[in-house]
C-alpha cells in the first residue's frame, strides 16, 4: 500500500511550498483516496479553520477530508472570535498552534498567511488568498490526468481574470510540465513574480504564454478553464469588469477551435452568460463536478502528507 510521504515544507501557502515530486506524489496519494485503497488515519487530529472569506467546496471538503481521515476539525469563524476584533495574528497563530494539528486559512493578502505560518508552529495550509488557489490547483492537475492518463502534450488554457486560481494553476502546471495558456484582458495579466517564477522552473521556456487574445489561447487546447470574473471582495468592480471581461467567455466559438476531446473545468462557483455559457457548463464536455469532487481526495492526500 502506498505510503503518503511527509512533505519537506512544514506550509502549504503556495503551490511551490512542494517540489514537483512532492506534487506527483500528492496526486497519487489523492487518486489512491479515491480509489478507497488507503486506509491513513489521523485519528484525534485537529484541523482548524479560519475562513475570512465565503466558502462552500474548500470548507466542506476540509471537513468532510478530516472526518474521513478519523480526525475532526474547528470553524474558527473569524465574526464569532477575538481574530475578527483585531487581535493581532501572531497571538493567534501561537495560542491555535497549542490546540490544533493544522490550520486552513482563506484570507485577502498572502503575507497575513504568511505572518500567521511564520509564527504558528504547526502546518498552515493556503485555502485561498488574492495571490494563490494551491489546493484548488491540486484538484484540477488530479482531474486533468484523471482524463488524460499523464501532462504530456497537454494544453491547459485559462480564460478569466489572472489572479489567483490562475496564478497556482501557473505555478503548479511549472512543476509538472504543463503548457499553459493564460487570456485575460489587458491589465488583468498574472501575477508577475508568479511569471517570473514559473519561467525560472519551466524546461521549455514556450511551455508559458499569457495573452490577451482568447481565440488563439484556445486553438488545439486540451483543457479550457475559467473562473470567475469578479472574485470575493471586488463586489463593487463587478460592472467595470463585466465591460473588461467583454469577449473572455468560454462559449462554443470558443470550444470549437480547441481540441474536440477538449474539457472543459471551473473551479466553481460560476456565474453562467458570463465567464460561461449554460451551454458550456452542461455540455458533456465539462468534468466539473469531478473536479469539485477532486478537492476532497487532494486535501486528504495534502493532509496525510503534511501531518503523517
Ligand atoms: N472553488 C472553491 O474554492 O470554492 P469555494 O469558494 O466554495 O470554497
Ligand atoms: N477567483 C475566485 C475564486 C473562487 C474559488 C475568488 O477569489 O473569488
Amino acid at each position: 500500500m502506498l505510503k503518503p510521504i511527509k512533505l519537506a515544507n512544514k506550509n502549504f501557502l503556495s503551490s511551490l511550498d512542494a517540489s514537483s515530486e512532492e506534487i506527483d506524489h500528492i496526486l497519487e496519494v489523492a487518486k489512491n483516496f479515491k480509489n478507497n485503497d488507503l486506509n491513513i488515519k489521523l485519528k484525534d487530529k485537529v484541523l482548524g479553520l479560519i475562513f475570512d472569506k465565503s466558502s462552500t467546496r474548500t470548507r466542506v471538503s476540509f471537513q468532510v477530508a478530516m472526518s474521513k481521515l478519523g480526525g475532526s476539525t474547528v470553524d474558527l469563524n473569524p465574526n464569532t472570535s477575538q481574530i475578527g476584533r483585531g487581535e493581532p495574528i501572531r497571538d493567534t497563530a501561537r495560542v491555535l498552534s497549542r490546540y490544533c494539528d493544522v490550520v486552513a486559512i482563506r484570507t485577502f493578502k498572502q503575507s497575513d498567511l504568511e505572518e500567521y505560518a511564520k509564527w504558528s508552529s504547526k502546518p498552515v495550509i493556503n485555502a485561498l488568498t488574492d495571490l494563490e488557489h494551491p489546493c484548488q490547483a491540486l484538484a484540477d492537475y488530479m482531474t486533468i490526468k484523471e482524463e488524460f492518463g499523464d501532462f504530456k502534450n497537454v494544453v491547459l488554457t485559462f480564460i478569466g481574470d489572472g489572479n489567483n486560481v490562475a496564478n497556482s494553476l501557473i505555478l503548479c502546471g511549472a512543476l509538472l510540465g504543463v503548457e499553459v495558456r493564460i487570456a485575460c484582458p489587458k491589465g488583468y495579466e498574472p501575477n508577475s513574480l508568479v511569471i517570473k517564477k514559473a519561467y525560472e522552473i519551466y524546461k521549455n521556456k514556450d511551455l508559458l504564454k499569457i495573452t490577451n487574445d482568447p481565440n488563439n489561447a484556445v486553438l488545439g487546447a486540451n483543457v479550457l478553464y475559467t473562473d470567475v470574473w469578479s472574485s470575493m471582495g471586488e463586489e463593487n468592480k463587478k460592472k467595470e469588469k463585466e465591460k473588461d471581461f467583454n469577449g473572455f467567455t468560454i462559449d462554443s466559438n470558443l470550444i470549437e477551435k480547441a481540441d474536440k476531446n477538449a474539457i472543459i473545468l471551473h473551479c466553481l462557483p460560476a456565474y453562467r452568460s458570463k465567464e460561461i455559457t449554460d451551454e458550456a457548463f452542461e455540455s458533456k464536455r465539462n468534468r466539473i463536478f469531478d473536479q469539485a469532487e477532486n478537492r476532497l481526495h487532494a486535501q486528504q492526500a495534502l493532509l496525510s502528507c503534511l501531518l503523517n
